[in-house]
């Protein structure tokens, strides 16, 4: 496997602040992934996990310690809470993020409902997020 360093996590830490008082939800998480490595995060529920990925991705800010990305990577984060609406179809949810940023394109409608293809969602593309399984809104999200 190639020894190239992707990813350089430090001495992470995040505080939430909350009227109930503060949570130490993260206390020095430190990583070092290289390319093509496969890795899995296993803790306690409530040790932190999706708080570090939140933290990887950019969703929320570390309180402090270091995220270092060595190359432009791309990031795909799939949510614990899949967050689908449930008044929009499986193809206007999935478009979301294009519309609120003003740009929906035919090319990229095109693109969707090709990756839902992919996914194995082609027939659910009209349906509504009540209408599909756990694992297919996983996918969907
Ligand atoms: N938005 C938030 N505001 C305040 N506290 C939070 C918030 N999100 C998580 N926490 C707290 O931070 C700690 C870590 O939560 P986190 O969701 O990262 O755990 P987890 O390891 O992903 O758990 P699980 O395995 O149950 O998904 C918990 O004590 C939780 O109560
Ligand atoms: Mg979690």
């Amino acid at each position: 496997m190639e020894n190239k360093e992707i990813l350089n996590v430090k001495d992470l830490c995040k505080t939430y602040h909350t009227k109930q008082g503060e949570t130490l939800a993260v206390d020095g998480f430190s990583l070092i992934l290289n390319k093509g490595e496969f890795i899995s995060i296993v803790g306690p529920s409530g040790c932190g996990k999706s708080t570090v990925l939140s933290m990887l991705c950019g969703l929320i800010k570390p309180s402090s310690g270091k995220i270092e990305y060595k190359d432009n990577i791309k990031i795909g984060y799939m949510l614990q809470q899949d967050c689908l609406f449930e008044w929009r179809t499986i193809l206007d949810n999935c478009l979301l993020g294009l519309e609120v940023k003003g740009k929906v394109t035919d090319e990229d409608k095109k693109y969707v409902i090709k990756l839902l293809e992919t996914y194995g969602l082609k027939e659910f593309i009209n349906s509504y997020p009540s209408n599909l399984s756990g694992g297919m809104r996983q996918r969907v999200g």
